[in-house]
């Protein structure tokens, strides 16, 4: 795409981009294999390609019955079918944007009731839905599995000894994605806890947080969160997880090697940080098993096992203290440091883990000191696809940039075709700016791995201002796609001065929001 600037390229081909040329072995710019897609846009409003639409399901304050209220910033969604027909949603609630939940401004004065407000938006809900005769989607009202998961539930911790004096944590935060195990449970991760709480470091560093929780609640040590937490939709029971370490986790995916072992794939969504892989040894349970983090340079799984490494013996003083402090033992064995792992999904056939790499503004501690804008999505293809061996190979599958027409890879979904479905991440304060001026607001983006179209990407969706759409979970039926509209209007400086008022539209306050999707262009995508 030398002589085309991106806009008439859309143009040219009706929304379709090409993606990694290399790796699919196709650039093709006939006209008439574009067939859909939207172009950037900046709009303020979720705006969809022709034949798609969408309803709201839940956003930032709907009653929940029970006493609950829906939290903010939604992330991951997942979906558990009942018996009954209706199916649990879990949702997690990221962060809390203070300006319209607690109306603290950094600087000014920080009260008590403020954070308290803060911690209620937090975590997760659990949410009865139903569709209708109409095919809609809707909360069935006053069921009694709704509840909310809080930065002050006490959740245990399952670990082999007590951690700073306690086996639990009060409450859980910084949810970003997660994952859905094969017995039934969800799997929702602590992302960027230290910006509530700070960090403790190895070596008695502390750092401070960026949101002073430390000055409100002696409650929330930094060593009871950057875990995965399992929560069983159903009771509402919750575990941290301390096997799978302790890190900004982006996401835990979870699979079944050939034998039928678990096996779960995480990253560790900080600039030069790691991608993980844990193999349970329990039937059935994350627990207890052998944590190891790649070694993509030389295709290696090196283990984190304190037994089978004696700088990791000379270090620590036991496997839970690896787990805590998993990001300095990893850089101690040598794992290879990426460019922000953030979602990572197992392709439904060919069994190879998919990894977004969202960008990397800060890569001075590697050889290649130049800074990554567009990210990309890293495939990682297990020895004779199977997830216990120790040895892959990878490769790129996408590459961001113009050509691909994505930029900041973040959330990743398969459809039962296996094709790829993207969401990206500019952050707020860059979107619309340079380099990134020509992708405009964040989206959703399909990319099909086989057939005609076979590594273009389409743009389907567009996000309101400021917005990243996350969390893309299909119906069990596939006729029906969730998604996440997180932080629309983040960058309003004041009430007054709101950069977005979507869902309501006119001046109202912007309201992070779950949708569903259907049409007919969806119906026509699962049929391949
Ligand atoms: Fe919460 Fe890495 O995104
Ligand atoms: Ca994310
Ligand atoms: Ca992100």
């Amino acid at each position: 795409m030398k002589n085309l600037d991106r806009r008439s390229f859309v143009k040219f081909m009706g929304g379709a981009f090409a993606v990694a040329p290399g790796i699919f072995g196709l650039i093709s710019c006939q006209r008439s294999e574009a067939s859909f897609g939207i172009s950037p846009t900046n709009l303020d409003n979720l705006v969809l390609a022709d034949g798609l639409d969408y309803k709201l399901l839940l956003k930032w304050g709907d009653d929940l019955g029970n006493g609950e209220s829906f939290g903010f910033n939604n992330d991951y969604t997942a979906l558990v079918p009942l018996e009954n027909g209706s199916s649990l949603m879990w949702v997690n609630h990221e962060y809390a944007d203070p300006l319209f939940v607690s109306g603290y401004r950094r600087g000014g004065p920080r009260t008590l009731k403020q954070v308290d407000k803060e911690m209620y938006a937090l975590g997760g809900s659990i949410v009865e839905i139903k569709q209708d005769k109409s095919g809609d989607w809707k909360q069935v009202e006053n069921s009694k599995y709704n509840r909310r998961l809080t930065a002050k539930t006490k959740i245990p911790l399952a670990a082999p000894r007590k951690i700073a004096g306690k086996d639990f944590g009060v409450g859980t935060f910084g949810n970003c994605a997660g994952g859905v195990t094969p017995w039934g449970t969800i799997l929702t991760c602590e992302e960027n806890y230290d910006a509530f709480v700070g960090e403790l470091h190895h070596d008695g560093r502390k750092e401070s947080s960026r949101l002073g929780w430390e000055n409100f609640s002696k409650d929330h040590h930094p060593h009871h969160y950057g875990w995965v937490v399992e929560v069983n939709p159903r009771t509402g029971e919750s575990k941290k997880l301390t096997s799978i370490g302790r890190y900004a986790h982006e996401c835990c995916t979870v699979t079944r090697s050939k034998d039928g072992t678990v096996v779960a794939y995480s990253g560790d969504d900080r600039a030069n940080e790691f991608i993980y892989k844990f193999v349970s040894s329990k039937k059935d349970s994350l627990e207890v098993g052998e944590l190891f983090v790649a070694d993509i340079i030389n295709g290696k799984w090196l283990s984190l096992d304190i037994n089978k490494n004696k700088i990791l013996k000379s270090t620590f003083k036991d496997q839970l203290e690896i787990q805590i402090h998993c990001r300095k033992a990893a850089r101690l064995i040598g794992a290879t440091p990426c460019d922000r792992p953030e979602d990572i999904e197992i392709h439904p056939t060919s069994g190879e883990v998919f990894v977004a790499l969202t960008n990397n503004y800060n890569r001075k501690d590697l050889k290649n000191s130049k800074n990554n804008f567009f990210g990309k999505v890293l495939k990682i293809s297990p020895e004779n696809g199977d997830h216990l061996s120790m040895n892959f190979s990878s490769s790129d599958a996408v590459i961001g940039g113009e050509e691909s027409g994505i930029a900041c890879p973040d959330n990743l979904a398969f459809d039962k075709l296996g094709n790829l479905w993207v969401t990206n991440d500019i952050s707020g304060s860059l979107m619309n700016k340079p380099p990134y001026e020509k992708f405009k607001n964040n989206g959703l983006y399909y990319i099909p791995l086989s057939g005609k179209n076979a590594g273009k990407t389409f743009q389907v969706a567009s996000a309101p201002n400021d917005a990243e759409l996350t969390g893309v979970t299909f119906s069990e039926d596939y006729k029906t796609l969730f998604l996440s509209v997180q932080h629309p209007g983040e960058k309003s400086k004041s009430m007054d001065k709101l950069t977005s008022n979507w869902p309501d539209g006119g001046n109202s306050i912007p309201r992070p929001s779950v949708v569903q999707i259907r049409g007919e262009l969806l119906d026509k995508l699962m049929k391949g």
